[in-house]
């Protein structure tokens, strides 16, 4: 497995548009993308931008984003996950890699339940979902790197 960067954190809401003000409001986030629908995964996403750090003694990645979930009709995981945690919460950490079908190999190698096989996701690359169960208790998004962010 070649560890890349850590792309985002999905957390699930219950409505991104009060998540937005939050962000905004309390956070001071002043790059929040538009919202939009992820059709095949039953889902609306947005993408709220953390700055890179300007610290000493920092890694040379960029920002981390955070990407905010809301349910469309019908979905079942998410609205699962906010049954259980109202008000929205952590639900995922998305990892970047240089290789999807290669990183799969690997944790399918390893032993590990990857969901699915890689599909487009939000950032308009491949990813795959790796069981939490298998993976220290966090649900594990694997994404391949955006060419454009290079
Ligand atoms: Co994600």
């Amino acid at each position: 497995m070649k560890l890349g960067r850590l792309n985002h954190i999905g957390v699930a809401t219950p409505s991104i548009a009060d998540s937005i003000i939050f962000y905004r409001d309390v956070m001071g986030a002043t790059k929040i993308h538009d919202p939009f629908d992820l059709p095949d995964q039953g889902v609306k996403v947005c993408f709220v931008d953390t700055p890179p750090s300007t610290g000493s003694g920092q890694t040379e990645s960029g920002g981390t984003q955070i990407e905010l979930i809301e349910p469309l009709p019908g979905n079942t995981s998410i609205a699962s996950f906010l049954e259980k945690n109202p008000k929205g919460g952590q639900h995922h950490l998305c990892y970047e890699v240089p290789d999807i079908h290669a990183a799969k190999a690997e944790f399918v190698a390893m032993g590990k339940r990857v969901l699915g096989e890689p599909r487009i996701g939000a950032h308009g690359t491949l990813i795959f979902f790796v069981h939490p169960k298998d993976m220290g208790g966090v649900l594990t998004e694997i994404m391949e790197t955006p060419r454009s962010e290079h």
